[in-house]
């Protein structure tokens, strides 16, 4: 008897240890860099686009971006403008010979990867009263099944954002799209899967960040004061499908809670968190989730916080790189990580921002330059 109870000791401390350990490490994670190294700027052959985000797509890293123009001859863009676009690259080279990384061309240019809706002027999303709807990506899908031969299922929470000139004229809610690889090579296929999965009075969970792990998908959305709340939902549908809300739960008031929250509710926000456009992963060489983004536009300042779990709580965030600015109109915004462009170790990330330079003619155009940043 006293042996068995040893046993079912020993077991329940053995199952126990790894969170245990990951608190207790993740709480002592001070994030020191040991070398960057220049990988120039995405190589987009023939485009001029945005604010690239990537999710690891079996064996290629998708990528989508916001508006998009083919460029002429003369290196200047030309309509029209495409809200957002996809493409697929491999993984970078090593750093000792660090190489443009190349995005292969979009799925055929013209309709956006996430289409317009039907209320949002399709397809270019430029209205006659001349307002416009977008549909910019701030984080690359969130990935929920990963198959042999390429099969991939994903789903992206994109905002649904009325602009006049740049300013908002609305209070966007969130539309659900899925996304689904049958073998690899040929570009996902996409569909809305829920319009306004989230209200305009709601928290548009995942549209801001999102990490897989532990059986759940958490899911972080901007609160109106600028940092992050969060949902999760258990990965028990089918191919851990996000279209259910019956698996969603809401983190308020440090607990979790199956009823969705005003987006309002004074107690959403996780502590030390940014909605600033960045990304949160998990390290398994730190034992702990990290964000990583900047603090906005005009700026390359990144950032990076870490956390023993998805809800917190998160350090107060570090500044640990300053990238050039652009010479146009745009310094620099969308200060994102890439941890799909990964070894799996957490010793290195890549980072990425989006700049305007104007090109001999004068003309804007963008350029997002890739960084790799290794840790002590
Ligand atoms: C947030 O950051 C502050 C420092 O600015 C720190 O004292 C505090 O402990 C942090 N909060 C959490 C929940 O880690
Ligand atoms: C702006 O930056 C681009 C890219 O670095 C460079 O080619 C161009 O000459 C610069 N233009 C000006 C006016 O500084």
């Amino acid at each position: 008897m006293a042996s068995l109870v040893l046993r079912l000791l020993t077991v329940t401390i053995f199952l126990s240890a790894p969170a245990a350990l990951a608190a207790t490490l993740a709480a002592a994670v001070t994030p020191v860099v040991k070398s960057t190294t220049s990988y120039g700027v995405l190589s987009n052959p023939g485009l001029t686009r945005d604010s690239c985000s990537s999710s690891l797509w079996n064996n290629n890293v998708l990528w989508v971006c916001r508006d998009t123009e083919q460029l002429n001859s003369a290196g200047n863009p030309v309509l029209p403008l495409v809200v957002n676009t996809a493409s697929y690259s491999s993984m970078p080279n090593a750093p000792s010979n660090p190489q443009p990384l190349s995005l292969t061309s979009p799925q055929g240019f013209g309709s956006p990867f996430y289409p317009l809706e039907s209320d949002e002027c399709p397809t270019s999303g430029a209205c006659s009263d001349g307002t416009r709807w977008v549909g910019w990506p701030d984080t690359g899908p969130v990935v929920t099944f990963r198959g042999s031969g390429g099969n991939t299922n994903a789903y992206a929470f994109i905002s649904r954002n009325h602009l006049s000139g740049l300013s908002q004229i609305n209070t966007p809610s969130y539309s659900l799209y899925h996304l689904l690889s049958q073998s690899s090579g040929p570009m996902p296929s996409v569909s809305l899967a829920v319009s306004s999965f989230w209200s305009s009075s709601q928290i548009g969970y995942g549209s801001a960040a999102s990490v897989v792990m532990n059986g759940y998908a958490y899911l972080y959305g901007a609160t109106p004061d600028g940092k992050l709340a969060l949902a999760r939902a258990a990965q028990t549908g089918f191919l851990g499908a996000l279209d259910d809300k019956s698996l969603y739960e809401y983190y308020v008031n440090g607990a979790w809670t199956r009823t969705a929250p005003s987006r309002t509710a004074s107690n959403i926000a996780l502590p030390n968190t940014s909605s600033a456009q960045g990304t949160i992963y998990w390290s398994p060489k730190w034992n702990s989730y990290v964000w990583i983004g900047g603090d906005g536009f005009p700026n390359a300042n990144f950032f990076i916080s870490t956390a023993p779990n998805p809800e917190g709580p998160w350090t107060a965030a570090t500044r640990f790189y300053t990238g050039t600015v652009g010479n146009g109109s745009l310094g620099a915004y969308s200060t994102v990580a890439h941890p799909s462009l990964t070894d799996g170790t957490g010793n290195y990330v890549f980072i990425t921002w989006t700049r305007t330079n104007k090109n001999s003619a004068g003309v804007e155009v963008y350029d997002q330059p890739l960084v790799r940043v290794d840790w002590q």
